[in-house]
């Protein structure tokens, strides 16, 4: 019990882990801004070794943040302090005074504002200690740049880059240990992104949230070009998908299919033709098609709801053509059998059409299709009686409805079979029989009683062969 719970610790930890930086490298913004007028000696807000300055032109900080009393501060805020105008369109935000000057800094964030470009020059002999870099929300452009301040401030842990207008993540090479968050940057480009996450070089944060335009081909699984968006998520299983790949399968590109903010890249698995004697136990995630045709599978187990990491979940369609499939119970209860768009058995072993099937297309005549002609189906009277009239109600779902035959029948085709024919002479027919037996039984019974009982009222004894029973104690009080 103790260490299961340790192993689901250990386990929520490490994805945990994945996806959202340790809290404790960036201080959290949490104070207000003063309303600053012109003049004021110190125009920051404080609070404990935090500290606020708000609405700045960043040209005016000597004059004020400077003759603030900063010297144990561990964070320090910037909103809205925006570039002087230098009558040029570069507008820099240079780190290189504010880090000389308070090298203590941990977390230090410049947001709202107007840069374009950012700079740090490490040769002032200064050493920062800065953790967090804040510039969400302003318009940085050149990757270029901020890569050579990540690469002089080596205390760096996270960059808070999201909602600028950079096409590439700074491609910084040593960055294992280094969070950046890239989200709302409308224009990043998936090529230089996917090479960092494959490269392990950075972590992302909020990947979910973090899409970027996919221009060319990425993974090396997809050929094509098209443009669209995706989620770093996406591009980070998209980037396993060939370690996932079964064994003897080709895994390609499937299905684009748009979610709320990106796309999902989904995954075609072919395996046809493999002398396969079973189905992969394991798909890559997001399996959308798989092409078991040809082989020599028997049955549909890794398919079945008791195997809930294989990743068969996602899956629409299945060709399962030319196998040895004798059963197709493990569909049961899949969510394979709530959301198919097709299934194509053909050629099979198939025994019989499960119930749970044919309750699949009545529950809802969706968009799914099935073929299962091939098989060796043995019919008898309720195949007339209920896979017929199935066949031909859900014909529009059921590709080879009018190819399905009756191994036992000579090929007899299910839509062919009359009823009357084959429930009649079977046991209708023979229940018939016993009931009328039955029946003429009593009738002879009721007669030779009444017989009886009419002799012995108007002649006085009982014809045989009541006269030949033995006496019961209840004749002797019928007589008395
Ligand atoms: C700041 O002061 C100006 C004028 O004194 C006032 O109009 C404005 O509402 C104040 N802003 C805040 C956030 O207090
Ligand atoms: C940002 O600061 C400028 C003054 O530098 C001010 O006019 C503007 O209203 C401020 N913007 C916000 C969103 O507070
Ligand atoms: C900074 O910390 C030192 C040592 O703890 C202390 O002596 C000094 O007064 C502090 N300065 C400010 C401005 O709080
Ligand atoms: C480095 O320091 C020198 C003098 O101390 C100064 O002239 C120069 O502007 C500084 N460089 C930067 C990038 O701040
Ligand atoms: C960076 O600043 C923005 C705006 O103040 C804030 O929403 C965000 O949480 C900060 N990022 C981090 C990592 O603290
Ligand atoms: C980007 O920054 C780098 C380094 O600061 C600089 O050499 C380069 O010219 C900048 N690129 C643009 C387009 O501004
Ligand atoms: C953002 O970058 C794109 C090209 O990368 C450019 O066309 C656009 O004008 C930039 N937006 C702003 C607000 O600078
Ligand atoms: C880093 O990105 C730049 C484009 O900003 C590119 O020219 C360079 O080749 C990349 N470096 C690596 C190692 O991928
Ligand atoms: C990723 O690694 C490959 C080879 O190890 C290297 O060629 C490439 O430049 C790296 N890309 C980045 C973005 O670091
Ligand atoms: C990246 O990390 C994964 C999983 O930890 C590992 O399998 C892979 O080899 C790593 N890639 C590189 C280029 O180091
Ligand atoms: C994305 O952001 C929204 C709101 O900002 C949040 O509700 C959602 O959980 C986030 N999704 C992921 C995958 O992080
Ligand atoms: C199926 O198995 C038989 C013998 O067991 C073999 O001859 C045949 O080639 C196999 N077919 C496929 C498609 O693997």
């Amino acid at each position: 019990m103790t260490i299961r719970l340790i192993v689901l610790l250990a386990f929520v930890v490490m994805r945990t882990d994945c996806t959202s930086a340790p809290s404790e490298l960036c201080e959290v913004d949490d104070l207000a801004c003063k309303n600053v007028t012109r003049g004021t000696n110190c125009g920051c807000t404080f609070s404990g070794t935090k500290a606020k300055c708000c609405h700045f032109k960043l040209n005016l900080v000597s004059d004020y943040v400077f003759n603030c009393n900063l010297e144990n501060l561990t964070a320090l805020f910037f909103f809205n302090c925006s570039s002087p105008d230098t009558g040029t369109n570069v507008r820099n935000l240079d780190l290189t005074p504010i880090l000389k000057k308070y090298p203590q800094l941990l977390t230090m964030s410049f947001t709202n504002a107007d840069y374009n470009t950012i700079a740090f020059d490490p040769r002032n002999d200064s050493r920062p200690n800065l953790q967090c870099l804040n510039v969400s929300s302003n318009n940085l452009e050149n990757d270029t740049a901020i890569k050579k301040v990540i690469e002089s401030v080596p205390s760096l842990r996270l960059i808070d880059l999201a909602s600028n207008n950079l096409s590439y993540a700074p491609n910084i090479s040593n960055g294992e240990d280094l969070w950046m968050h890239m989200a709302e940057n409308k224009f990043l480009r998936c090529d230089g992104i996917a090479d960092m996450m494959m490269n392990n070089s950075t972590k992302f944060l909020n990947p979910g949230n973090t899409t970027c335009v996919k221009t060319t081909s990425i993974i090396q699984w997809e050929a094509n070009t098209d443009v669209f968006r995706l989620s770093l998520d996406n591009i980070e299983y998209a980037n396993m998908v060939s370690q996932q790949c079964p064994s003897k399968c080709m895994c390609n590109k499937g299905r684009l299919i748009p979610t709320g903010i990106s796309t999902i890249i989904t995954v075609e698995v072919n395996c046809s033709s493999r002398h396969l004697t079973e189905l992969p136990a394991v798909l890559p995630m997001h399996t959308t098609d798989l092409d078991v045709s040809n082989n020599n599978i028997t049955n549909l187990m890794p398919m079945s709801v008791k195997n809930k990491n294989s990743n068969y979940n996602k899956l629409r369609t299945l060709y399962a053509d030319n196998n040895k499939i004798t059963s197709i119970d493990a569909l049961e209860g899949t969510d394979f059998l709530n959301s198919f768009d097709l299934i194509s058995l053909k050629n099979n072993k198939i025994t019989n059409i499960p119930h749970f099937i044919k309750k699949a297309f009545d529950k809802d005549s969706g968009k799914g299709q099935i073929s299962i002609s091939g098989n060796d189906f043995s019919c008898d009277c309720s195949t007339a009686m209920q896979t017929k009239p199935w066949l031909i109600t859900h014909k529009s779902h059921i590709q080879d409805f009018d190819q399905i035959t009756c191994s036992n029948m000579g090929k007899k085709k299910v839509v062919d079979l009359v009823q009357e024919t084959l429930c009649v002479n079977e046991e209708i027919n023979y229940i018939y029989y016993i009931i009328a037996a039955e029946v003429l039984l009593l009738l002879l019974l009721v007669g030779k009683v009444s017989y009886d009982y009419w002799v012995f009222k108007h002649v006085g004894y009982l014809p045989w062969p009541a006269s030949k029973m033995p006496r019961l104690p209840c004749d002797y009080f019928f007589e008395k």
